[in-house]
């Protein structure tokens, strides 16, 4: 349980919070290019920020202050020049710096140009996507997380809009006893519901118990561990673990790869779920140029519920997210013995905000080139095998687990 005001404080994403100069440490994806060549501005939330992204005729990335400085209208309908974004009402141009080049209806001469400018942040581009850094100088660099710029792999984008807080979604990546009734009693349920074939664990439970939970801090965050019954230690699943890396990334992996799950606040009540998903080509397969961004599908408006029948888009944790609240009352929670990955987070997200406080670099700020240039994260490989009841191997399809619109089983997925 939190004081309203602790509450507040791990909340709250403002530049002035001390929760919020700790997330300016970072850089966030926002956009997958693909985006930028069908339409080349796209209007952002970011960190309680309203931008606006845009590529250039040379190709460049801008992210420049939503509301142009002059009297205020979206720079989502600028016209991308040769270099900057050209607002439509007057033609003011501003550059990605926030510079302002160019002010046709002024005078011939005059320097007011010199003395305006906008809201500007870096944006790179790794593995199809694009990022923002909304913080201070000098700018850290970019974290390639390894499969981000494999280019071995089939990659794709799917995002969420959620309407709560980060802290929310990043909760749920360090409890990994909801995977027992979020996702396996809650599948089962609904199949038995709709007449559908059923198999359960041997106890006649809807997947294994966990024997064992445990959580340990590392150089990039927290690594999860678990046992399921006829699991030991030396399963993947304990050994390795399931990386979250700090502050705000799940790596999930699964039979022939998985995905990185990034947590975008967008502001104190909204998050932007940017999921990328990747899979091993089949023999023979060519891996497309283009990684493609789709829109996750949860919401049933005719029922006016989450789609919860299965965890198919994230269906499940989504509604579990959400309906905690747009910002969890945490003063009202009952935490138990098994909620103690939760209470480890936020104990690392305080101990980070002090060191950032304190002037110094919170966990995974990359400064060295030769280490952002490929962050390996071993993870856990024998996940999907070892979650289903009965131990049976069981193919998800499609490669993309979950997430594709491959075959489906009777079996829950793996805990997200
Ligand atoms: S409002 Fe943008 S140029 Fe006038
Ligand atoms: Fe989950």
């Amino acid at each position: 349980m939190l004081s309203v005001e602790d509450n507040r404080a791990m909340t709250s994403v403002g530049a002035e919070t001390p929760m919020g100069r700790l997330l300016r440490r970072y850089w966030y994806p926002i956009a997958g290019t693909v985006e930028l060549e069908d339409e080349p501005t796209k209007e952002v939330r970011l960190l309680g920020e309203d931008l606006v992204l845009y590529k250039d005729r040379s190709g460049g990335y801008g992210l420049l202050g939503r509301a142009c400085p002059h009297r205020r209208i979206s720079l989502l309908y600028g016209i991308p020049e040769e270099h900057g974004l050209r607002c439509v009402y007057h033609g003011w141009l501003w550059d990605a710096e926030g510079r302002c080049l160019e002010q046709p209806a002024e005078p011939t001469g005059s320097t007011f140009h010199e003395r305006v400018s906008n809201v500007a942040y870096p944006v790179e581009e790794a593995g199809g996507a694009l990022f923002a850094y909304l913080g201070p100088k000098p700018v850290p660099l970019l974290p390639h997380w390894d499969w981000l710029v494999r280019d071995d792999l089939i990659k794709r984008i799917s995002v969420h809009t959620l309407d709560c807080n980060w802290v929310q979604v990043m909760e749920n990546s360090v409890d990994p006893m909801h995977t027992e009734y979020l996702h396996a009693l809650q599948t089962v349920y609904h199949r038995e519901r709709q007449g559908l074939e059923v198999e359960r664990a041997p106890g006649g439970q809807a997947m294994l118990h966990h024997i064992k939970i445990g959580f340990d801090l590392y150089e990039r965050g927290i690594i999860k561990r678990r046992i399921l019954e006829g699991q030991t230690e030396e399963d993947d699943a304990w050994k390795v673990g399931h990386p979250v890396l700090f502050p705000n990334i799940l790596k999930v992996a699964n039979r022939g790869r998985g995905s990185y799950q990034f947590r975008v606040p967008m502001d104190d009540t909204h998050t932007l779920h940017f999921t990328y998903h990747t899979a091993d080509p089949k023999p023979g397969e060519a891996i497309p140029e283009r990684v493609e961004v789709s829109e996750g599908d949860v919401w049933d408006a005719e029922t006016r519920r989450f789609r919860v029948a299965t965890n198919r888009d994230l269906a499940q944790d989504v509604m579990a997210w959400v309906t905690q609240g747009p910002l969890m009352d945490r003063d009202q929670e009952h935490l138990g013995e098994s909620d103690r990955g939760v209470i480890l987070f936020r104990k690392l997200l305080n101990d980070q905000m002090k060191i950032v406080e304190d002037g110094g670099d919170p966990l995974n700020v990359f400064r060295d080139p030769e280490e952002a240039a490929y962050v390996d994260v071993p993870t856990e490989h024998d996940k999907y095998v070892a979650t289903v009841a009965g131990g049976k191997r069981v193919d998800f399809g499609g490669g993309f687990g979950i997430f594709g619109a491959g075959t489906r089983t009777s079996y829950p997925p793996a805990s997200r």
